[in-house]
């Protein structure tokens, strides 16, 4: 069995209409924020960028299968002494399209830079926004499990009554919790905060996501040989990522540029035993820990 990646250069709204509809399992991408690095690569300015960004979402919903589920990285800018609302209006047209907004995770930079600003403190975090076609998706949330550590030594040592029985939650939405049973577990679902360092500089581009980023949400959102989509390449962190843990993929970026560099260093294709799992899984880490 072959894993294949696809390495498509073009503009991602017209490029996309080459790929076949209900055919990804996940997409993954960072766009271009609004008016940022209008040096590097050009920049979208913020009162345009849902109109821009509309037709690229409506074909991403045609080529994602009704199991599969969309990531899109994005954090609105400050504009005139204010945070821009360019992406909640976003998250309103995508409904309208015909997208559910089903989650919203967060990206802990661990590594901003420090700095001081009259208005404002550092900007540590970016949201990673979740959408589906459907209610129910392929999610194999065992892949993403933690370690419990330390807070389960502390919180379960000494449970009062109400934490021994379900504890139903007092404003009637019918969710509870049962925390006794956690004893004697050694992993634990992880929230949806990941504490994740930037990587930048070492890869010939200015906004690459680190490499735990991607493979995540491929452990969380896939299975091996499924296919893996990032619209916005840039330096080709997904695909990379997705051909290690053997998924197929495809790329695209309107750079010729990144797409050369890209296919200097993945392989075209690659043979796979369908036997074992075959990629090297990363070890659990600290940066995953339970909040
Ligand atoms: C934020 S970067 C993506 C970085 C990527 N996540 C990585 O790890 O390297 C955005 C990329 O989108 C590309 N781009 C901008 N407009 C595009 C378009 N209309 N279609 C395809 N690619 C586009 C840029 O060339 C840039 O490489």
């Amino acid at each position: 069995m072959k894993i294949k990646t696809e390495i498509l250069l073009g503009d991602c709204k017209n490029v996309l209409q080459k790929i076949q509809d209900n055919s990804i399992d996940l997409i993954i991408t960072s766009p271009p924020y609004a008016d940022q690095r209008k040096n590097t690569y050009g920049g979208i300015n913020p009162d345009k960028y849902v109109k821009w960004f509309l037709p690229i979402s409506k074909e991403l919903l045609r080529v994602l299968k009704p199991t599969g589920t969309f990531v899109l990285n994005i954090k609105e800018k400050v504009v005139n002494g204010e945070r821009s609302t360019y992406v909640m209006e976003l998250i309103i047209e995508m409904r309208k399209q015909g997208w559910m907004w089903t989650e919203e995770f967060i990206w802990h930079k661990k590594n901003c830079y420090p700095g001081k600003w009259p208005n404002r403190f550092r900007d540590a975090w970016e949201r990673l926004l979740q959408f589906n076609k459907e209610k129910k998706f392929n999610m194999y949330q065992k892949e993403v499990m933690v370690p419990m550590g330390n807070w389960a030594k502390s919180r379960l040592k000494n449970l009062s009554e109400t934490d021994k029985i379900r504890d139903n939650a007092k404003n009637g939405s019918g969710f509870g919790k049962n925390i006794s049973n956690w004893i004697n577990r050694d992993m634990a679902y992880p929230s949806n905060v990941l504490h994740l360092a930037t990587e930048c500089n070492n890869k010939n581009h200015s906004a690459t996501f680190p490499e735990e980023l991607p493979e995540w949400f491929i452990k969380l959102f896939t299975q091996e040989r499924d296919t893996v989509l990032d619209p916005f390449m840039g330096s080709g962190t997904t695909n990379i990522v997705a051909q290690r843990m053997n998924r197929n993929s495809i790329g695209i970026d309107i750079s010729a540029e990144y797409c050369k560099q890209v296919k200097q260093l993945l392989s075209p294709s690659k043979k796979v035993l369908l036997q074992n799992q075959t990629y090297e899984k990363l070890e659990y880490k600290e940066h995953y820990a339970v909040r």
